[in-house]
C-alpha cells in the first residue's frame, strides 16, 4: 500500500481552481489513503490547512501561506445489494460526474438529475451540492471523515449532517475540524424519475421518455446551455445562493414585480428568491469590469475572462451586490469559499 502522500512546494493554483486565478499556496499534499492523511498531521498540526478537492467552489484571493489537502482516492464500491436499494461507497477523490455516469450505466436511480456538476464526491455533502430539484442529502447515508484533533476517523449518518439549502454541518460546526474521505449513497433499481424543475420534462420528452440515460443527457443539454464550461471560462457556478427572505418581504416584491419567481423553502414564513433573476433585473447581467464578468446566459455566474486575480472577481461579486440591495433592498449571500 502507498503510504507515501505526493507533496509539491510553491504550487501555482491556476490549474486547480476552475476560476483559473494565478495564486500560489506555499506546500500542497494529494493524499489516497487515511493512513497518508494522519501521516501528514503526525508531526503536528499545521498552523494553517484547508481541503483543495476539485477547486470548483472556491475564490483565492491572495496566495495560501499554509498546507491545501487534496484527496486523490478513486474507488466507487457496492457494500450493499438488496435486490432494490443499492448502497455505494464512494472516495472522496472521486470526481462526481464520473460517479453519476456510473450510476447510469449500472441502471441505478437517485442521482442523474445532478449530472455534469464539477466538483469531487468528498465535496458534495459540504455545500450539499443541488440542482433540477434534486439535492445530495436525497442520496447520502453517512459521511466518513478524519478529524484532525482527536487523530481518529468519525462516520456521521446523514441525520447528523444538518443538510439544508447549500448548507450542512461542515460549513460549520466542523469546519476546519475534519477532511471527508468517503460518502456513502443510497441508489435505486425502480425507476424515480424528477421532472418537474424547469425545461427537464420537454427535454426528456424529446429524447423518447424518462430513462435514465435521457434524463442524463437532458440535464447535461440544459446545463450545457446555461452555465460556461470551467475549461473555456473560470467561474465556479452559482456564485451566490438563492435569498431565503421573509414571507412579508417576498410579497412586497412580488406585488411590484409579479413576474418575479418566488420558491417554497421548509422553514415556515419563509420564501426563496432566484438570486439570477434579481441580478438580472437589477442590470447587471452580462456586465462586464476589465478582465471579470457576469455571465450573459446565467447572472448567478462570475466569470474570469481571463487572467482575472480573485480579488477582481471579489470586487465584482460586491458591486453586483450593492446593485441588487440598491433596486430591491435584498441581501445575496456567496455560495463560493473565498480564501
Ligand atoms: N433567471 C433570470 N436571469 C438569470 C438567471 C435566472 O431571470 O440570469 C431566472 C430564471 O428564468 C428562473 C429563475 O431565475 O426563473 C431561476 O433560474 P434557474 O432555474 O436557472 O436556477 P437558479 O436558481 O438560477 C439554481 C442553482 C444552480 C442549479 C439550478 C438548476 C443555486 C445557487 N443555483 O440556479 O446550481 O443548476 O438552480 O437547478 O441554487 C450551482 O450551485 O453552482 C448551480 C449552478
Amino acid at each position: 500500500m502507498r503510504i507515501m502522500a505526493k507533496e509539491f512546494q510553491s504550487v501555482d493554483l491556476r490549474d486547480r481552481n476552475s476560476f483559473h486565478v494565478v495564486q500560489h499556496a506555499s506546500r500542497l499534499v494529494e493524499f489516497e489513503t487515511t493512513e497518508e492523511l494522519r501521516a501528514i498531521f503526525a508531526a503536528g498540526i499545521p498552523p494553517r490547512w484547508t481541503v483543495l478537492a476539485g477547486g470548483n467552489n472556491i475564490l483565492f484571493t491572495q496566495d495560501y501561506d499554509g498546507v491545501l489537502l487534496t484527496p486523490v482516492s478513486q474507488q466507487i464500491r457496492i457494500v450493499a445489494d438488496d435486490g432494490d436499494r443499492v448502497r455505494v461507497r464512494v472516495d472522496a477523490g472521486v470526481e462526481w460526474d464520473d460517479l453519476v455516469g456510473w450510476a447510469v450505466e449500472h441502471d441505478l436511480w437517485g442521482i442523474e438529475n445532478l449530472s455534469l456538476i464539477p466538483g469531487k464526491a468528498g465535496a458534495a455533502p459540504v455545500q450539499n451540492i443541488g440542482a433540477y430539484g434534486r439535492e445530495a442529502k436525497d442520496v447520502i447515508e453517512r459521511v466518513e471523515m478524519y478529524c484532525v484533533e482527536s487523530d481518529s476517523m468519525l462516520t456521521l449518518d446523514a441525520a447528523h449532517c444538518e443538510f439544508g439549502y447549500r448548507e450542512s454541518v461542515f460549513k460549520h460546526e466542523l469546519k476546519g475540524r475534519v477532511i471527508i474521505t468517503a460518502i456513502e449513497i443510497a441508489l435505486s433499481r425502480t425507476p424515480q424519475p424528477h421532472l418537474g424543475y424547469g425545461d427537464v420534462e420537454r427535454e426528456v420528452e424529446a429524447r423518447g421518455g424518462a430513462s435514465l440515460r435521457n434524463i442524463r443527457e437532458a440535464i447535461i443539454a440544459i446545463r450545457r446551455t446555461k452555465l460556461p464550461d470551467t475549461a473555456e471560462l473560470g467561474n465556479a457556478g452559482s456564485f451566490f445562493k438563492n435569498p431565503v427572505v421573509d414571507l412579508a418581504v417576498a410579497d412586497r416584491l412580488k406585488a411590484q414585480w409579479p413576474d418575479m419567481p418566488l420558491y417554497p423553502t421548509a422553514e415556515a414564513g419563509k420564501a426563496k428568491l432566484a438570486a439570477g433573476w434579481l441580478i438580472d433585473r437589477a442590470g447587471m447581467k452580462g456586465f462586464r469590469d476589465g478582465r471579470v464578468g457576469v455571465h450573459e446566459r446565467q447572472a448567478l455566474v462570475l466569470v474570469n475572462l481571463g487572467g482575472a486575480t480573485g480579488a477582481e472577481v471579489l470586487a465584482l461579486a460586491r458591486k453586483v451586490q450593492a446593485a441588487v440591495r440598491e433596486k430591491f433592498g435584498v441581501e445575496i449571500d456567496t455560495e463560493v469559499n473565498i480564501l
